[in-house]
Order: C-alpha cells, then sequence, then structure tokens
C-alpha cells in the first residue's frame, strides 16, 4: 500500500513527550490544586514533579520549535491566507465531522506532505503551539518562583491574574486532549492515525479520509 511519510522523527520525539508530559502535569496539577481534597501523592511530590516535568516540556517545545524554523517542513504550518478559502474549508470539515462521516463520506482533506493539517487542525494548532503552550510556560515559569519574578508578576497585575490564566488554559488543555484523542480515532482503523504518529507514515486510504485533530 502507498503510504505518504507526514511526521519527520524530531516532530514525533516531540509529539509522544509532550502528551505524557501534559498528562503528568494534568494529573500533579489536580493534585497541587485540589490538596487536602485529593490525596493521589503528596502535595510535596506534586509541585516537585509538576515543576520538573514543566521544564523538560519547555525544552522539548524548542525541539518542535527548532526543527520547523530550520526545515521546509515549516510550510505545513502555514496558514491560508484567504479568509474566505480558510472559513469554507473549515466549515466543509466540520460539517463532515458533524454529519458526513456518519454516512460514509469521503474527508475533504487531502494529505499531501507538505499539507498534512485540515483547514480546521492549522489553525487550532497554530493557536496551540504558538499562542497557549507558550504562554502556559511563561506563566508557569513565573509561578514557579514568584519572589525571583516579583516584577513581571507585579508588571502583569498580581499572582491571582497570572495564576488565573495559568488555570484557564489548562481547563482548555483538560477539554482538547480527550476531543484530539476521539478525532484521532477516525482515521481508516481505530489505530491508524496513532501508528502514524509512531511510524512516521500515513497509509494510503487515510490521505483521502485523515481527519483533524
Ligand atoms: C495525550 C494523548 C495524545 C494523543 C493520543 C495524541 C495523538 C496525536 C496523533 C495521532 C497525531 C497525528 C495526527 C495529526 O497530524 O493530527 C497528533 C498530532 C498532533 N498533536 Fe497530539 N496527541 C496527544 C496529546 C497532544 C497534546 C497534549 C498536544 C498539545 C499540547 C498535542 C498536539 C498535537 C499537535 C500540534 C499535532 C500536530 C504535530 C505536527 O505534525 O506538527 N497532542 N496527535
Amino acid at each position: 500500500m502507498a503510504r505518504v511519510y507526514v511526521h519527520p522523527l524530531p516532530v514525533r520525539i516531540w509529539h509522544w513527550l509532550n502528551a505524557f508530559g501534559f498528562v503528568a502535569m494534568i494529573i500533579t496539577g489536580v493534585q497541587i490544586r485540589y490538596a487536602g481534597v485529593i490525596d493521589w501523592m503528596s502535595f510535596r511530590t506534586a509541585v516537585s514533579l509538576h515543576n520538573w516535568i514543566g521544564f523538560v516540556l519547555i525544552a522539548n517545545f524548542f525541539v518542535w520549535l527548532l526543527f520547523y524554523l530550520f526545515t521546509d517542513k515549516i510550510k505545513v504550518y502555514h496558514p491560508e491566507l484567504s479568509p474566505t478559502k480558510h472559513f469554507k474549508a473549515s466549515f466543509r470539515q466540520l460539517q463532515y465531522y458533524g454529519y458526513g462521516i456518519f454516512r460514509g463520506d469521503p474527508n475533504p482533506h487531502h494529505v499531501t506532505a507538505y499539507r498534512k493539517f485540515n483547514a480546521m487542525q492549522s489553525m487550532l494548532y497554530q493557536v496551540i503551539m504558538l499562542m497557549l503552550v507558550p504562554l502556559q510556560a511563561f506563566t508557569g515559569l513565573l509561578l514557579w518562583d514568584v519572589t525571583r519574578f516579583a516584577s513581571a508578576v507585579q508588571w502583569l497585575g498580581g499572582v491571582r491574574v497570572v495564576d488565573t490564566v495559568h488555570v484557564l488554559i489548562f481547563i482548555f488543555f483538560v477539554a482538547y486532549i480527550p476531543i484530539h484523542v476521539y478525532l484521532g480515532t477516525l482515521g481508516h482503523t481505530p489505530l491508524a492515525h496513532f501508528k502514524e504518529m509512531f511510524t512516521g507514515y500515513l497509509d494510503e486510504e487515510d490521505a483521502h479520509h485523515a481527519p483533524a485533530k
């Protein structure tokens, strides 16, 4: 069967480290926020794990960023500059997920090595990777040592503001991960897209029927 090489090795390493790291950050983050209510581990262990994994994820983010900045694969993240085209394609994709997929319609997006994301993915992944992940890392870094970063924290409106932004983005990721995983099961077999993130190759059937995450 013909296959399309869509995920180079650095992207795959970044992705799985990031995925496990995010799950661990959510578990330890919940423990930190609900200390006294939830007792999965000691508060001290949760804080220490949250800090260490946080630094690993920040370093890992640069694997993703530098890979895309220094290779021509950055093209997969180039946005569609015509709003009409972009929103029409997004609407077609949404219609497919909400309705077409249940009738067995083909996926409107055709994947190639340099166009692996559909309109919804290309918009969402940019917002996640260029806004939400950096903002989450930055607010996390400030909260890690509020004394050292006192002037920045103060300038942003105080610990409450920084913490609220950190928690709101956390809530976004708690909602995002199950939806991302669900959409990941919509390949030609339920595991096809997960295998793709391990092997780097998208099966030919999914080049024509690949879902958005
Ligand atoms: C927790 C379990 C997760 C699973 C099982 C999973 C699964 C997948 C799969 C199968 C793909 C490949 C298909 C595609 O191109 O969309 C993918 C891509 C992607 N995922 Fe995840 N994911 C997980 C967590 C996350 C998290 C936490 C984030 C972000 C914070 C994330 C961000 C992304 C991005 C940005 C891509 C596209 C990567 C690229 O090609 O540049 N994923 N994911």
